[in-house]
């Protein structure tokens, strides 16, 4: 029974993942694909990004703000490849003009990922009056880009 149970069941997850039932296409679980995995990267950059504030209010070890300040650095090179054509789709707050308009988009990529290296260093210098102003701008990067590409209605914060 168990081992039907689990043949079924492999079956099932074979056919979803490959696409092949009647309302799925290969396509769209790419695409699904693709949405789900750029979300999950979202979190852990708003796991940082709490991370980072938590630690500058006074919480957990200052020692460790460079390793939270390094993943989002680290993170926020990839950031510009969690949007592949055609993930625009589904269950998703993205906005069509990140792909109608690329270069502006690539601009706020570029905004973060230099207020990010910008924080980094400034966690390095362990110095308070240059990673206050650097968050400050760690954290505009990332208004600017939600605020023209993402859809406000469907926020979750
Ligand atoms: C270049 C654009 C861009 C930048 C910069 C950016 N984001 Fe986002 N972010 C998005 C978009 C677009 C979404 C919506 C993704 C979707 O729904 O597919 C999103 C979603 C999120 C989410 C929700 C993820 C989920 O569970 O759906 C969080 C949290 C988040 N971003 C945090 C941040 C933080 C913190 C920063 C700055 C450190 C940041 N983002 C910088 C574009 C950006």
């Amino acid at each position: 029974m168990t081992r039907l149970f689990s043949a079924a069941f492999a079956l099932l997850l074979a056919v979803s993942v490959l696409g092949m039932d009647s309302t799925a296409t290969a396509q769209d679980a790419a695409t699904e694909g693709a949405i789900k995995y750029r979300k999950s990267v979202m979190k852990t950059v708003g796991g940082n990004m709490g991370a980072i504030v938590g630690i500058i209010k006074g919480s957990g070890d200052k020692a460790d703000l460079t390793l939270h300040t390094g993943q989002m650095a680290k993170t926020s090179m990839i950031v510009g490849k969690l949007f592949p054509e055609g993930s625009d789709f589904g269950e998703t707050t993205a906005l069509p003009v990140i792909w109608e308009k690329p270069d502006d988009f690539a601009k706020a990529v570029k905004m973060m990922q230099d207020a990010a290296a910008g924080i980094n260093t400034a966690a390095a210098s362990g110095d308070m009056a240059v990673i206050g102003p650097a968050l400050g701008k760690l954290g505009e990067s990332c208004k600017n880009c939600h605020e023209n590409f993402r859809e406000k209605k469907e926020r979750k914060k």
